[in-house]
């Protein structure tokens, strides 16, 4: 009803607009603000109140999850490994439970749902507590799930949760439980990192401070670039059947997933590459009629990106850009249209990338009248496998 909805035309614009909130809720529950770098505490930035037996000895980490939470573990590796520094791989809940890797002592598993019931993710993590029990115990599963629903069956199969504080989202299409997913990774990492001694206590800061700027920094995308955004979206309403989403590094799952919320919910085909992959298949399918997205934010890959996007460019594609404030004049040359973010470090760039491609996905459904909040085929959660 409208009143749910506060005056939002669908729950999903309406979770777009809590994502400040949520990050802001997620950042006062588990960052610890007595903590200085320079005062060599002895205890963590954060306080997710992992047991040592769960961190203890790590050797690897292992990620199961589906659609969108699929997304928010691809940005988990790139910080439990870059960040952390442990070796961490991501499967698809629905082909690690036919096909586990074989096993690893003193592995974390971790399962990261929206909904905690989806059959798959459950599945996976069931067979693996199964298959490691009888084994020696540095091999035993210790189970952790990445959730806004901590009463959910995924939540109390494992044995420890990382609460979101996403609360429950209604959009078939998830936002806000991307965004607060992918928090609980920044905050794994950090304590891990911090426990490991994996980087300096100076670096913790530095990425504690840039997730702090996060919800106002969404704000500002929010304010500034929601009707610039709906605007362009007219652009691909009528002729558009296919979009390619480019991005690397941190950023190449913030492609994957803006692919992904422009397939649910605007029907248009969209797939997603990593940008340095394009010349080995997807350039041949560029002409004028095939928009490219290309996620460049300001760090270690951006030159890369940039001239990925050239390439693409160069066969008439209209090219997009999400970008900094600060690049958007250089990027200009580049991009037929920018999608602006604020100042960001690299290392916490997906939250802020992602907020623009959701934004445009929703209005490109909006404008063909589609039912945003419950797209054909699709439901909140798979409870069959
Ligand atoms: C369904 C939903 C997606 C979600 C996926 C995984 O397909 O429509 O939005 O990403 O399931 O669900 P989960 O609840 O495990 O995150």
């Amino acid at each position: 009803t409208q009143v749910e909805k506060q005056g939002f035309r669908h729950y999903m614009l309406k979770e777009i607009y809590e994502q400040p909130a949520v990050v802001r809720s997620s950042l006062d529950t588990y960052i610890n603000l007595n903590w200085h770098a320079d005062e060599n505490p002895d205890y963590s930035p954060v306080n997710i109140g992992l047991t040592p037996d769960m961190t203890d000895n790590l050797e690897h980490i292992q990620i199961v999850a589906c659609g969108t939470s699929w997304h928010a573990a691809l940005v988990g590796k790139y910080l439990l490994e870059q960040v952390a520094g442990i070796p961490t791989t991501v499967d698809y809940a629905s082909e690690f439970r036919y096909s586990p890797k074989p096993v690893i002592p003193n592995t974390l598993t971790i399962g990261v749902t929206q909904s905690g019931e989806t059959a798959d993710t459950i599945a996976a993590l069931e067979s693996e507590r199964a298959r490691r029990v009888n084994l020696d115990p540095k091999y035993h599963a210790r189970l952790l799930a990445i959730t806004n629903r901590a009463e959910s069956t995924i939540a109390q199969i494992c044995d420890c949760i990382i609460d979101t504080q996403a609360g429950i989202e209604i959009g078939v299409a998830a936002t806000k439980t991307f965004v607060a997913q992918t928090m609980g990774f920044y905050f794994l990492a950090l304590d891990l990192a911090y426990r490991r001694q994996a980087v300096s206590n100076q670096r913790i800061s530095e990425i504690v401070e840039g997730l702090r700027q996060i919800p106002s920094q969404i704000e500002t995308i929010l304010d500034t670039q929601a009707d610039a955004i709906e605007e362009l979206a007219h652009h691909f309403t009528n002729e558009t059947e296919d979009f390619i989403f480019i991005g690397r590094g941190i950023n190449f799952p913030i492609a994957l997933e803006g692919a992904l919320k422009l397939k649910e919910i605007s029907y248009i085909h969209a797939e997603a590459y990593p940008a340095g992959e394009m010349k080995h298949g997807p350039i041949a399918l560029l002409d004028n009629k095939v928009p490219v997205v290309a996620v460049a934010m300001p760090g270690s890959v951006y030159d890369k990106v940039i001239s990925n996007a050239q390439e693409a460019k160069a066969r008439d594609a209209r090219l997009i850009g999400v970008t900094t404030a600060m690049n958007a004049t250089e990027a200009g040359h580049t991009f037929d249209d920018i999608l602006t973010v604020p100042e960001v470090d690299e290392i916490v760039s997906p939250v802020l990338a992602v907020v623009p491609l959701q934004i445009l996905s929703y209005h490109i459904a909006a404008i063909k009248g589609l039912d945003v909040d419950q797209p054909r085929n699709l439901a909140k959660s798979v409870t069959v496998e």
